[in-house]
């Protein structure tokens, strides 16, 4: 079964539409992890335009499951990380200004920024996992980079337009998360997933962790941040188990 890291930047979101002290992400931790959530991820943003340098402190000292700080490879991000020594930061690519992130890497082209931050992390025992598009050349560079995961682009999948076009997205995943697994990376996988759409991902065997963020607290806004959680862990708990032709 795959872990569920429950990402918490939009409960920051409401909290900064008011620039008020509330709802505050780090209370939306503590409840999704008693609500089972195996880790809490919260991205840094360069415009800290919903979690702030405060969320990730206070986070950090409360998180007692497994805490991911996502943030883009510029040295100002990766001095906080080694401050606050998260178990594990997903390096993003950012572009100042856009809605939520866009893409993945392309590591062979942008893998040299990489080699100093991904060491830099971890030489400091921090993990470090690549937010990447599902192809071939990723993971082969990602392994190359000495990452120690990479987090497998969902967007394709979950954003298809038809069903053959979501077949071939959940393939091009299945194929690079066999891949990645192959090169002895841990896999992960995000990014638009949602209760109707996690289900195939999950089913995925290499896939170790699930980092979900917009669905959970949308639909905590209806029936609370524990319920949310415990549904989707409820699905992914299922999505292995066999199915009835
Ligand atoms: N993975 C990455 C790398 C992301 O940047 C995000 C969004 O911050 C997520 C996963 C979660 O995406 P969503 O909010 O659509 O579940």
């Amino acid at each position: 079964m795959s872990r569920l890291s429950v990402n918490i930047d939009h409960v920051a979101t409401l909290r900064q539409t008011r620039s008020a002290k509330f709802p505050d992400p780090v209370h939306a931790a503590v409840m999704a992890e008693q609500a089972g959530a195996d880790g809490i991820t919260l991205h840094l943003r360069g415009d800290r335009r919903h979690i702030a340098d405060r969320d990730v402190y206070l986070i950090r000292q409360i998180v007692t499951s497994h805490m991911t700080l996502e943030i883009s490879a510029k040295q100002e991000m990766i001095d906080i990380a080694l401050q606050i020594k998260p178990d594990m930061v997903t390096l993003v690519p950012e572009r100042t200004g856009e809605q939520t992130t866009e893409r993945g890497f392309d590591l062979p082209e942008e893998g040299g920024e990489l080699e100093s931050p991904v060491e830099q992390l971890a030489t400091e025992g921090i993990i470090v996992a690549l937010f990447v598009n599902p192809t071939e050349e990723n993971m082969k560079t990602a392994a190359a980079l000495g990452a120690d995961y990479v987090e497998l682009n969902t967007t394709y999948y979950a954003e298809a337009e038809s069903f053959e076009e979501e077949v071939s997205a959940l393939r091009t995943i299945e194929k690079a998360a066999h891949l990645a697994s192959k090169l002895k990376l841990g896999v992960a996988a995000g990014h638009a997933l949602n209760y109707r759409n996690v289900t195939n991902i999950a089913a995925i065997e290499p896939v170790e962790e699930l980092s979900i963020g917009h669905s959970i607290i949308a639909r905590a806004v209806f029936v609370g941040i524990e319920q949310a959680v415990r549904e989707m862990k409820s699905i992914i708990r299922t999505a292995r188990e066999p199915r009835i032709a």
